[in-house]
């Protein structure tokens, strides 16, 4: 065994604002199959994260939720962590950004550049918003593309024409947090001189360890020039607040890939032994892999390494770019059920599943890879359920009943024993690339040998003839060593399959090394089946419920506050609705004869409605602002002829009419002036 490596691993941290989704999933998987095969391998690994807890929308969806920011990413912070466990996303430290070690870091970082020279102070004029009083990001912004004149488009681009612009350039321009038109304001902002470091950069990424596609593309950069980069945001905004200027923020962006640091110096904090400095200082040895997505190339590949020099740090030894994931050949899509997330998936089909068929189509360059659903059920089922786990059902059988579960002294074909372990090499060097794909070929190569091994030595036939006892042992024996290597090879794909295997083996966690070391003279377990087949409606069901999540998504927490104020919207800007619309909206005087809390909802009431007679489910988002018990008998107006909506707890039979800022403060209670439950309101 060669000298072990240390090497530290992470992967892109997910916004604190929204659930894990399958598209995130590529990336965790695929980092996850290094890191455990790197430890297979016997090297020193550690994989870190933290959920990327700043910045402005995180900020607004916690006021739209009525709740902190704390609060918010606390509850997002388990919920990440609750999917990566049950996809087995083996984080050796899931942390966050918004952490007192990353604020040492950050500050660190900031001060060592400011001190050195690399900070400039320039006065910005930016869009603000009068209402809300904070200056908007240009996503925060909607208006008419000053080129096509489609309404409705951010303050950056246009989804209709393509076009790219700057937010001044928008016609009728509104802010997409209250709908205020926008003014222009002055500010300070804080700027790091990216250009200070073209030199350093340039030479790292000719050091030959980025992707061919991620250096053309910093080429590219070098060539059109390296822009200052503004590191600074005013108050209102959750985040650090910058040490010498009081009311002005990190940008997310600052601190969120220092936020690796924060979380591994967290793991050392607590782990005898690991030092930082040995990781991440100037002259390490150790090894640094971030692996991301494409679409942030720009901020892994510039900002943070040039921030890391200028303070005083080492840089990553290399940065891993993936592409994106589309389903069915198209991008995942909720109103088709394709946008699905960690959570749905698991609700009905098994994380290996998807684990197996990831890696079965990631290589190491950056295209995107194709979730095809039929693809998925045909390969699952055909390789893992018919191939691999298919050798051990045949041969466990016997060796449990023949043979009170021992197996044979001796291999009876140490040839292709060790036809097995020699392919080892080429299987590790796949893996080692980041060529999964090919990996899994190599991999499935050796089943199909095993499983033509068995059909050759038909040891179903030798069991019904007598005095061959031994040789049935010897075929079944050979039989379960193959499948012990298979197992060893896939481990870092099937974490969950290898670990039940294991336990059937009763053998300890499989090393690399230990892969060729043959399993003779001992005593197995009774075999249980280790998967089952993939079922379409299986997957017709998991569509289905996605696109239920989403009438459940924008019901509850988005749809409810909304509907109650139009300044937490997060696109309050509907065209105008003409009056014989407007006329169709049945607004009723309601009874509220019953008001109860929602298990499992943090925002929801469930208001039993009576509107004269006639009774009415509705769920409402005003939990924040009311105790249910203030409710029961006061009235309220609804509209009564909303369409039914499913929700996830429900069926909600209409909608309240709220009024409000939003948090405490929203009314939906109509004053009593002598109102009887079901009048029309004019
Ligand atoms: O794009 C994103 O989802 C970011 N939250 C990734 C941050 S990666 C690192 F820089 F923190
Ligand atoms: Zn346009």
């Amino acid at each position: 065994m060669s000298t072990p490596r240390d090497i530290l691993i992470t992967s892109a941290l997910p916004y604190a604002n929204g659930p894990i989704h399958i598209g995130h999933l590529v990336e965790y998987i695929q980092t996850d199959i290094w890191a455990r095969f790197q430890k297979m391998r016997g090297h020193h690994c550690w994989y870190v994260c933290a959920d990327d807890a700043h910045g402005t929308p995180i900020m607004l969806r916690a006021r739209q939720e009525g709740i902190t920011p704390e609060d918010l990413i606390a509850r997002v912070s388990e919920e990440h962590q609750a999917d990566f466990a049950a996809f087995r996303v083996g984080f050796d430290n899931y942390h966050s950004t918004h952490s007192p070690e990353n604020q040492h870091y950050a500050n660190l970082i900031y001060e060592r550049n400011r001190d050195a020279g690399h900070i400039a102070r320039r006065t910005i004029t930016q869009a603000y918003d009068p209402v809300e009083q904070m200056f908007l990001p240009d996503r925060f912004i909607k208006g008419e593309c000053p080129k096509c004149g489609a309404p409705d488009q951010y303050g950056d681009n246009c989804e209709v024409c393509g076009a790219s612009y700057s937010p001044a350039e928008l016609k009728n321009a509104r802010s997409a947090v209250s709908g205020a038109v926008p003014e222009q304001r002055e500010s300070d902002h804080y700027f790091f001189r990216l250009g200070d470091f073209e030199p350093m950069l340039r030479e790292w990424t000719r050091g030959g360890s980025l992707q061919k596609e991620v250096a053309n593309k910093l080429d590219e950069w070098f060539a059109s020039g390296l822009q200052e980069w503004d590191i600074s945001r005013d108050a209102p905004y959750f985040g650090f607040e910058i040490p010498d200027h009081p009311g002005k923020f990190f940008y997310v962006w600052l601190d969120a890939p220092i936020g690796y640091m924060a979380s591994f110096q967290n793991l050392c904090d607590r782990t005898p032994g690991l030092d930082f400095d040995q990781f991440w200082g100037k002259n390490s040895t150790a090894e640094l892999y971030h692996f991301i997505g494409k679409d942030i190339i720009y901020f892994h590949a510039l900002f943070f390494p040039a921030t890391l020099h200028g303070a005083g740090f080492r840089v990553p030894s290399a940065i891993f770019a993936h592409g994106f994931l589309t389903v069915d050949g198209q991008k995942m899509s909720k109103s088709r059920g394709t946008f699905i997330k960690a959570r749905t998936y698991l609700d009905h089909l098994n994380p290996e599943y998807l684990r197996y068929y990831f890696a079965a189509k990631l290589g190491p360059g950056v295209d995107d890879i194709d979730l095809n659903l039929e693809d998925f059920t045909a390969r699952v089922n055909a390789d893992l359920v018919g191939k691999v786990v298919n050798i051990a059902s045949r041969c466990a059988g016997f060796i449990g009943k023949r043979f009170d579960g021992r197996l044979s002294g001796s291999l009876s074909e140490p040839a292709l024993f060790a036809e097995f372990v020699a392919a080892g090499e080429s299987i590790a060097a796949a893996y080692e690339k980041r060529e999964f794909s090919r990996a899994v070929r190599e991999i499935m190569a050796l089943a199909d040998r095993a499983n033509q091994y068995i059909d050759e030595k038909a040891p179903w036939v030798v069991a019904k003839q007598d005095g061959r006892d031994a040789e049935l042992q010897d075929i079944c024996s050979m039989g379960i060593n193959l499948f012990r290597v298979l197992i060893g090879y896939l481990r870092p794909i099937l974490p969950g399959t290898a670990a039940e295997s294991e336990a059937f083996l009763r053998i300890a966690p499989l090393t690399w090394e230990a892969i060729g070391t043959p399993l003779l003279d001992h005593a197995i377990a009774t075999f249980k089946p280790l998967m089952t087949r993939v079922e379409p409606a299986q997957i017709a069901a998991m569509l289905e419920a996605s696109k239920e999540d989403l009438s459940a998504t924008v019901m509850a927490p988005d749809a409810a506050p909304a509907a109650a104020n139009p300044h937490l919207t997060r696109d309050p800007i509907a065209g105008p609705v003409d009056y014989d619309t407007f006329a169709k909206t049945d607004l009723r005087v309601a009874l509220i004869r019953e008001a109860k809390q929602v298990e499992g909802a943090d925002k929801l009431l469930q208001l039993t409605l009576d509107l004269g007679g006639e009774t009415r489910n509705v769920f409402a988002g005003i939990r924040s602002a009311y105790d249910p018990r203030d409710l029961e008998g006061r009235l309220t107006v609804m509209v009564a002829n909303l369409a039914p909506r499913k929700m996830r707890f429900g069926v909600s039979e209409g909608m309240v009419l709220a009024a409000g800022p939003g948090g405490k403060d929203l009314f939906i209670l109509s004053p009593d002036t002598g109102a009887e439950p079901g009048m029309k309101v004019k």
